[in-house]
């Protein structure tokens, strides 16, 4: 999004906001017009009433440019920005909602390559961005994409992005769960049935307690994106992988040395790629350091790894209209790191 898109985007919201539509009754109307608009049908499930959306209707400017805004946009690259406008500022702190920027989704999706048939989980899903760039980068192969976060909204929208993505309903599976609660019917489907993760885990939220099997809980790490590790263990196949965003802490920092320890007893580790700093500043006001991190659940040896650290990932770490956008992270990812194809 350039920098005048940008100032529209925000006098848009602003605008909306004086109608009262804020907080969820914002994002639905947003949803709901981009299901009549782009997809040219209703939303699977009622976003809003009739009574929500009178007060729009007599509105025609800022209807028509809410309209153009969204015609704009048709791949809906940016509904995650509209939902840190109305909902994500208010609850980030809660449940840790940092949103991957596309650039970087799109570099972890084509680090392993998509067997046909397999089935591919996003746990905390968010706005589902790792899954979209999975199923653009791999339009023709048939997958089952699985969904899952903890926030209703959040799973509104990761439907609506699968669609606008020209996901088919039989390709995806939605669930709103808790990953940490190990009694839901996602554990009960995919246990041990997983493939490939890709992730972007609550950081730092503190977990008092754990009903799972956690050996990193156990040894006193109480940090829901440490003990992460171990739900997503629960759903892989033996030689299932996966990638995920961690905070730099838990890979550089002395005080984390046990909780390394007992990752690579139950995971291979293939690699790690340090990223720059200010890579969530834009799209999360974040300034927190985050690796990728690439694990495969261990069945022996691993083969082919990777360490490395890149400088620039694609997007702006500063707001300046004029910072040029280079991404090392794409081309150190093409260039095929782990040996294993693209
Ligand atoms: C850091 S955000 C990442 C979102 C998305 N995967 C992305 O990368 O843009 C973490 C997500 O985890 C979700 N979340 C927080 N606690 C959760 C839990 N206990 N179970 C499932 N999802 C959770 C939040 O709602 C949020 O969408």
């Amino acid at each position: 999004m350039d920098h005048a898109i940008s100032r529209e985007f925000r006098q848009l919201v602003e605008d909306l906001r004086l109608l009262a539509y804020d907080g969820e009754p914002g994002f639905f109307l947003i949803c709901e017009f981009y299901w009549r608009l782009v997809l040219k049908s209703k939303p699977l499930a009622p976003l809003l009433t009739r009574a929500q959306l009178a007060p729009l209707s007599r509105h025609p400017r800022l209807e028509a440019a809410l309209k153009e805004a969204i015609l704009r946009d048709p791949s809906g690259a940016n509904l995650p920005r509209w939902y840190q406008h109305f909902i994500g500022r208010k609850y980030r702190g809660a449940t840790g909602k940092f949103f991957t920027p596309v650039p970087v989704a799109a570099a972890m999706a084509a680090l392993f390559p998509i067997p046909a048939q397999a089935t591919l989980l996003d746990p905390a899903c968010g706005a589902g961005t790792f899954l979209s760039a999975v199923k653009s980068q791999n339009t023709s192969t048939p997958a089952k994409y699985v969904y899952n976060d903890i926030e209703p909204a959040l799973i509104e929208l990761a439907r609506l992005g699968s669609a606008l993505n020209g996901m088919q309903e039989g390709e995806t599976d939605f669930y709103c769960e808790n990953i940490f609660d190990p009694s839901t019917r996602l554990h009960a489907t995919y246990k041990d049935k997983v493939d490939i993760i890709l992730a972007n885990p609550p950081f730092s939220v503190y977990l008092t307690d754990v009903t799972f099997f956690s050996p990193i809980f156990s040894a006193g790490y109480h940090n829901s994106d440490a003990i992460f590790l171990d739900a997503c263990l629960h759903f892989l196949k033996p030689g299932g992988k996966m990638a995920l965003l961690l905070p730099h802490s838990l890979v550089a920092n002395a005080n984390f040395r046990k909780f390394r320890i007992i990752v690579e007893k139950n995971w291979g580790l293939l690699g790690v790629i340090a990223l720059p700093e200010g890579v969530f500043k834009l799209t999360a006001e974040a300034t927190t350091r985050t690796d990728i991190v690439l694990l495969e659940k261990r069945t022996g040896p691993v083969g082919k790894r990777i360490f490395g650290y890149v400088q620039t990932v694609g997007v702006r770490t500063t707001g300046r209209s004029s910072e040029t956008v280079s991404n090392d992270l794409d081309s150190l990812v093409r260039s095929n790191p782990l040996g294993i194809g693209l």
